[in-house]
């Protein structure tokens, strides 16, 4: 794939349902009674391994169209044994984990190359400390999960980790007594809001939130907001390239994911957000970014977990600043598709960027011109994958990028409708 540079990108767009939310929806709806329907159902990679993991487990899967699909659940206890290929999902593979703590017989776990390389024992710990069977292979994907009697925990989080909350919270519902997370910074929170909607008991207060043993549940149909995530390669090219407008309509603004939007205010882009509403718990709107001249910013460990997954992209952002922009406390990166620590220091610096990396995070050089381009490879993540593609459009001589393909892990047709916004 090549990716020509643009002299500014311009339209109104919409991005594919979140794949946070999309995941809680048919994993919830399949420990559902009865039938959820999920609109704009964010299809991805990712996704596709979440609704083959579910249909493995005995919960049907209708496909209504391309964004709609009806999940009809198999009962909180009702799971049936089953091998599961997580494939790439790694939100699967830690969410899956709690929920099949509880469940009766023998599960299996495997993934693709990339996820079995990432941890496990960050669930496998809290979850044993309730009773859960695991054995992992070294800490690691395949693992096997044997359904038994679990024990409520009170249990702080030693990484602020969304996936971990979620996969203690989901084996709370089946187990003794009140189940509680203690975060130090607060993560997403779409499984709370998601549990609260299917009728479980939760009780958020700040800093924690605790979830009580359920009888059963029953997940109300979804909207999916537009996944931010998605939409930040859009604002960001919006953001460098001057005569710039792009709007992302109906994306999600969910507070606890709108760290981009706050790093891309405090640089100097032009941030407005317009027709701010809530669907089924969650807020969503349309987001307007405009090119200006921007400036360095710092990120550090408290705001991480809010823009977590756009951190390479504030990295390119850095690279047309006036100063040195620096993220630190974001160790977690190193634990993502790839090590994208590394993998994004690598990209950018591969095509000019004045970018190093630290133990938990990186510094860059803003420079007044473009940086000259070259070949960025993807390391197999979509996310890096996304960023080589933005970095194209802004560079002089264009970004080839080897292994490209890796972005429909989250965003199939991101490369199209790139390109449909761009003007050469
Ligand atoms: C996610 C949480 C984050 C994020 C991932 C999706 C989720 O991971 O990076 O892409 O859906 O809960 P961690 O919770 O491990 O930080």
């Amino acid at each position: 794939m090549i990716v020509e540079p643009a002299a500014r990108v311009e339209g109104h767009i919409g991005v594919p349902g979140d794949k946070s939310i999309s995941h809680r929806a048919a994993l919830i709806g399949a420990l559902g009674d009865g039938s959820t329907r999920i609109t704009r159902f964010g299809r991805s990679g990712d996704t596709e391994s979440t609704l083959a993991a579910v249909r493995a487990l005995g919960a049907a899967v209708e496909d209504e169209d391309v964004d709609t699909v009806t999940v009809h659940g198999a009962g909180l206890r009702g799971l049936r044994p089953a091998q599961v290929d997580c494939g790439n999902a790694g939100t699967l593979a830690r969410l899956l984990t709690g929920m099949l703590a509880f469940q009766q017989g023998r599960f299996e776990l495997a993934g693709d190359e990339s996820l079995s390389r990432r941890p496990m024992t960050r669930v496998v710990e809290p979850l044993a400390r309730m009773g859960a069977h695991l054995e992992t292979s070294d800490g690691h994907l395949p693992l096997v999960v044997e359904g038994r009697e679990l024990e409520a925990i009170e249990y702080e989080l030693p990484v602020a980790s969304a996936q971990v909350k979620s996969a203690v919270l989901l084996a709370g519902l089946g187990a003794h007594g009140t189940t509680t997370v203690v975060e130090p910074v607060p993560t997403r929170d779409h499984t709370e809001l998601m549990l609260e909607a299917a009728g479980a008991r939760v009780v958020r207060r700040p800093g924690s939130v605790s979830v009580e043993p359920a009888e059963r549940l029953r997940l109300p149909d979804v909207v999916v907001p537009g996944d931010i995530s998605s939409a930040a390669p859009f604002l960001v090219a919006a953001a460098l390239l001057p005569g710039s407008t792009l709007t992302v309509h109906d994306v999600g603004l969910n507070p606890r994911r709108t760290g981009i939007l706050d790093v891309l205010e405090r640089m100097g882009a032009r941030v407005g957000v317009l027709n701010k509403r809530r669907v089924a718990g969650e807020l969503l709107g349309d987001v307007e970014v405009s090119a200006q001249p921007l400036v360095a910013t710092r990120v550090e460990a408290p705001e991480v977990p809010r823009l977590v997954d756009e951190l390479p992209l504030v990295a390119l952002l850095g690279a047309f600043a006036r100063g040195t922009t620096e993220v630190t406390g974001a160790e977690e990166l190193r634990g993502k598709e790839s090590d994208r620590i590394e993998t994004v220091t690598d990209a950018l610096r591969a095509i000019g960027v004045r970018i190093s990396a630290t133990a938990d995070g990186f510094s860059v050089r803003g420079t007044p011109s473009r940086p000259r381009g070259g070949t960025i490879l993807s390391a197999g993540d979509h996310r890096v994958a996304m960023l080589a593609a933005v970095a194209g459009l802004v560079s002089r001589e264009g970004v080839r990028i080897e292994g490209a393909e890796c972005a429909s892990i989250s965003f199939p047709g991101f490369y199209d409708l790139l390109d449909s916004v761009s003007h050469r």
